[in-house]
């Protein structure tokens, strides 16, 4: 089968594989319909996700259709079309009763990182009963790929982790997916602003369209001065940092108002400044999370019933054979305008 796969910083290639097999009883094989690329496949092209190592088949996104089952897997069947959930989950490890599927003694974010990924023609998925979530008939199964991972990480890393609240103040740093995921569910919420700052024109007009009530370009280096006038100079309620570099972390600690919480969902590769010299004072809350998609079943439902469109995420399609031009497009998101790609295999 064909793969995308990882040869170390800066290189991929689109390769020949061998299809993977059953493992273990619990595992699943699906042959991929719809896959994606995601800004954590960026930071692995950047060299910042060791446990990611060369020769790795990349991605962790996408839906198919399940093409055979181990002995103990009991809620899916061949023929089944699933959402595959970038976490895979034992269900039965000390954090995964904690529902921190994230922290899976034995699965965890293992997907495109230390075991071959989605972006294929088949992917073996562990723990599928718990992994894999049906697809109703009829569903759309391209926005369905949204739910693979953005949405449940721009809800639990940014939203829930950011305490968002009605009529709360709540800035999001970074209009990528991610950021727009966040935007997208901070809406359940009905804070009074949703302000999206980035440094690229095109993704801050989409989130005005996706519900921002205001939009800073951060280029200028005024971006706090600017949201500082905004809010009578308290700052914000909620900031989520959605980028994964030291100066939106930064810009996070300087816009994070009294009583307020930086909610980081960014990947971080390199050290970062904590400013406990400005922030010992404020009462704030910094949290971190590695998405543990809880949230899947429910977004899956808020889906159903129409209530946010992911769709709206997509800007782009590629085949299989040509994901090294959808990772040239998804990666010069400022030329090519791309949000979320969609890779047919
Ligand atoms: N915690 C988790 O579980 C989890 C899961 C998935 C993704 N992530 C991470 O979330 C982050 C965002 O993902 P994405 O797919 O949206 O990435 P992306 O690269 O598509 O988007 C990042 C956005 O940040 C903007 N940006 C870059 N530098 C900036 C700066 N100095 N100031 C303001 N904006 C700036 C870019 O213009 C871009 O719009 C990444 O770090 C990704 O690895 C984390
Ligand atoms: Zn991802
Ligand atoms: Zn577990």
């Amino acid at each position: 089968m064909k793969a995308l796969t990882y040869h170390g910083p800066g290189q991929k290639s689109l390769d020949d594989h061998t299809k993977p097999v059953i493992v273990a009883p619990t595992d699943a094989i699906v042959k991929i319909t719809k896959t994606t690329i995601c800004g954590t496949d960026l930071h692995i092209m950047k060299g910042d996700v060791p446990t990611c190592t060369p020769g790795r088949i990349l991605g962790h996104e996408g839906v198919g259709v399940i093409e055979t089952v181990g002995a103990a897997v009991s809620a899916f069947k061949p023929g089944d079309h699933v959402l595959i959930s970038c976490i895979s989950a034992c269900g039965k490890c000390i954090y995964c009763r904690k529902n921190m599927y994230s922290h899976c003694t034995t699965g965890g974010w293992i997907l495109g990182n230390s075991i071959d990924g989605t972006q294929a023609e088949f992917v073996r998925i562990p723990y599928a009963d718990n992994s894999l979530y049906p697809i109703p008939a009829g569903a759309d199964e391209e926005a369905l790929v949204m739910l693979s991972d953005i949405l449940p990480t721009g809800f639990e890393c940014g939203v829930l982790n950011g305490r968002v609240q009605p009529g709360s103040i709540v800035a999001i740093v970074g209009a990528g997916p991610i950021g727009l995921a966040a935007l997208l569910t901070a809406q359940f919420f009905s804070p009074a602003e949703l302000i999206m700052i980035d440094l690229d024109e095109n993704r801050l007009d989409i989130a005005k369209r996706f519900g921002a009530t205001a939009t800073v370009n951060s280029r200028d280096g005024k971006a706090v001065a600017t949201i500082m006038a905004m809010t009578e100079g308290r700052g914000v309620d909620t900031v989520i940092e959605a980028v994964g570099i030291p100066a939106t972390f930064e810009l996070c600690e300087a816009l994070v108002g009294p009583g307020g919480v930086i909610a980081n969902i960014g990947v971080h590769g390199t050290q970062v400044d904590l400013h406990l010299e400005h922030l010992w004072d404020r009462n704030i809350t910094i949290t971190t999370r590695l998405v543990d998609t809880v949230s899947t079943p429910m977004l899956l439902n808020v889906l159903r019933s129409n209530k946010i469109d992911p769709k709206l995420l997509i800007t782009h399609h590629f085949t299989l054979d040509k994901i090294i031009d959808a990772y040239e497009t998804f990666g010069h998101a400022a030329k090519s305008h791309a949000l979320k790609v969609i890779i047919s295999a």
